[in-house]
C-alpha cells in the first residue's frame, strides 16, 4: 500500500487536491473561473468529476482552444494547457516536477465490495502523488522544477494571465502551510486511540475510531506502534464490552493487527485475547460478532504454535465444535474447516521441510501442538464430511481438502460411513460431468477437474 495513504489526513488530502487542482489551472490558463470552481466545489467524493468535465462545460472556456489530453492506462506527462478528461487520475511526480495523468484503474469485474470501496477512498481519492520520500524540501523542489519547466510555455500568455491567477509564490506558501498539516500514520493512530478510549466519545464515535484503526494496523510497523501506544490492550478489553458493535469492531482491529505479526501475537496472548475470543465464540452472540472473533482467532493461531497449544488447552476445539450445533452458523463452519486445514498443513509442511537450527526450536514448539489427535478424539471425523452436502463448490473444495488430510487419520471411521460413500459418489458424477464440459470449452486444467481429482483421491484412499 502506498505510504501516502497514511501520510495525509483526509483533510490534508482534500486540501492538497485543491491546491494541485489550482496549480494545474494556474499553470495552464484554461479559464479564469476554473480556480474558483476548483477551490469551492471539489469535495472528496466528487473529485472524479472535478478534474475535467466541469472544465469544458464552463461557459467561457472555448472548447476549441483546449488541447485534450488522452489518458491511457500508463502515466503520461501532461503539458501545460492540456485539458484532462473527467475521471482521469492526475498526480504530481515529485522527481521531475511534472504533472502526469492516466485512466483510473478499473476494478476487475464487480464494482467493488464495501471493503474495496473503502480502501479506494482512503487512497488519496482520485489523485495520487508519487512520492517515495515526501518531504517539504522535495515538494518545494518539485514546485521549483515545475515552475522552471513551464516558464517558457507560459511566457507569452503570462501578462494577461497573471492578474487572473494566483501566483505560484502564493501557491508555494500554501503548500508549505499545508505541509504542516500532514499527519503521519502514528499521529493519526494516536488520535484514533484516544477517541476510542475517551469517555466523552459516543458509541458510534468509538466504533468509527475502531473502523479507521483497522485500516492502519494492517501494516506491520503500524501494528507495532499500535501496541506501544497501548491500543492493543484497549481493543482486547473491548472484546468483552457489553455493546455488540464494539466487540465486533474490536475483534476486527485485533485480527488485522495480529495478521502475520509475531510481536503482536505474543502481546495479545499475554494480554488475554485468546480467552476472550473463545468466550465470544462460545456464547450467544450476533453472527457478525462471532465472524470477526473467528477472524481474530485465526490470525492469532496461524504460524504461532504457542497459541495453538494454549488454544487446545483451553478447549478451543470444543468451542469451534459447538458452532456446528447451532443453526445459521454455516458460514462459520466453512471458516472453521479452512482454519483446521491450514493449521494441520502448517505443521505437516514444516515436518516435511528441511530444517536448520532455527527450525529445530520451532519444530519443538509444533511437536507440542497435538492438533490432529485432538481432532480425531473429539469427533471431527464424523463432523466434517457432513459439510459436503453444501451446494457451493467453493465450500466443498475446502471441505474436500480437509477430508483429504484427515483421511489418513479417520480411515476406519470413513470406511464405515455409508453417507460419506454416497456423498462422494454423487460428487464424483457431478464433477465428472462439469469437468468434461469444462474440457469441451477448452479448459484443460480447470477448477472442476481439480475438484474431481480431490474426490477421486479420497475414494481411492478409502478402498
Ligand atoms: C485510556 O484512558 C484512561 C483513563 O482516562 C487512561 O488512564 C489510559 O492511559 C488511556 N489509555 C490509552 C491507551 O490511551
Ligand atoms: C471484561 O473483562 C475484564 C477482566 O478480564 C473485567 O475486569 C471487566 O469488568 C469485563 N468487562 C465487562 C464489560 O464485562
Amino acid at each position: 500500500m502506498s505510504g501516502w495513504a497514511g501520510l495525509l489526513s483526509i483533510t490534508a488530502r482534500v486540501t492538497l487536491l485543491l491546491l494541485l487542482g489550482s496549480l494545474l489551472f494556474s499553470c495552464s490558463s484554461l479559464s479564469q473561473r476554473v480556480p474558483e470552481f476548483a477551490l469551492t466545489k471539489i469535495e472528496e467524493r466528487d473529485i472524479k468529476d472535478a478534474s475535467g468535465k466541469e472544465l469544458v462545460t464552463e461557459d467561457d472556456a472555448d472548447p476549441e482552444d483546449l488541447e485534450v489530453f488522452h489518458p491511457t492506462d500508463q502515466w503520461q506527462t501532461l503539458r501545460a494547457g492540456q485539458a484532462v478528461p473527467a475521471g482521469s487520475h492526475v498526480r504530481l511526480n515529485l522527481q521531475t516536477g511534472e504533472r502526469e495523468a492516466k485512466l483510473p484503474d478499473t476494478e476487475n469485474g464487480q464494482s467493488g465490495t464495501r471493503e474495496e470501496r473503502r480502501r479506494g477512498r482512503r487512497r488519496l481519492g482520485k489523485v495520487d502523488v508519487d512520492a517515495n520520500s515526501f518531504t517539504s524540501e522535495e515538494l518545494k523542489k518539485a514546485l521549483a522544477k515545475m515552475k522552471a519547466s513551464e516558464k517558457a510555455e507560459r511566457k507569452a500568455r503570462e501578462e494577461e494571465v497573471r492578474k487572473k491567477f494566483r501566483p505560484i509564490e502564493q501557491l508555494k506558501e500554501e503548500f508549505e502551510k499545508l505541509n504542516m498539516k500532514i499527519e503521519t500514520d502514528y499521529e493519526i493512530m494516536v488520535k484514533l486511540i484516544s477517541k476510542f478510549n475517551s469517555s466523552a466519545s459516543t458509541l458510534d464515535e468509538k466504533v468509527a475510531a475502531l473502523y479507521d484503526l483497522e485500516y492502519y494496523v494492517h501494516q506491520v510497523d503500524n501494528a507495532k506502534d499500535f501496541l506501544s501506544l497501548g491500543g492493543l490492550q484497549l481493543v482486547i478489553e473491548g472484546l468483552n464490552n457489553s455493546e455488540a458493535s464494539l466487540k465486533e469492531h474490536a475483534a476486527f482491529v485485533l485480527g488485522a493487527a495480529l495478521s502475520s505479526n509475531p510481536k503482536v501475537q505474543i502481546e495479545a496472548i499475554e494480554g488475554g485475547a485468546l480467552q476472550k475470543l473463545l468466550v465470544i465464540l462460545a456464547t450467544e452472540q450476533p453472527l457478525a460478532v462471532r465472524k470477526k472473533a473467528l477472524f481474530a482467532l485465526s490470525s492469532m493461531l496461524r504460524h504461532f504454535p504457542y497459541a495453538q497449544q494454549q488454544f487446545l488447552k483451553l478447549g478451543g476445539l470444543q468451542v469451534l465444535r459447538s458452532l456446528f450445533r447451532h443453526q445459521g452458523m454455516e458460514l462459520l463452519r466453512v471458516r472453521v474447516v479452512t482454519l483446521l486445514y491450514d493449521l494441520i498443513m502448517e505443521k505437516m509442511l514444516l515436518e516435511d521441510s528441511q530444517h536448520g537450527e532455527q527450525m529445530e526450536e520451532k519444530m519443538q514448539q509444533y511437536q507440542q501442538v497435538r492438533l490432529v489427535p485432538a481432532v480425531v478424539e473429539q469427533g471431527w471425523c464424523a463432523l466434517v464430511p457432513n459439510l459436503l452436502a453444501m451446494p457451493e463448490h467453493d465450500t466443498r473444495e475446502k471441505v474436500l481438502k480437509l477430508v483429504g488430510v484427515l483421511v489418513a487419520f479417520c480411515r476406519e471411521h470413513y470406511r464405515g460411513d455409508s453417507a460419506l460413500g454416497t456423498a462422494l459418489s454423487l460428487l464424483r458424477s457431478e464433477y465428472e460431468e462439469l469437468a468434461a464440459q469444462e474440457q469441451r470449452e477448452g479448459d484443460k486444467d480447470g477448477y472442476f477437474r481439480e475438484l474431481l481429482g480431490s474426490v477421486n483421491t479420497i475414494i481411492q484412499e478409502l478402498r
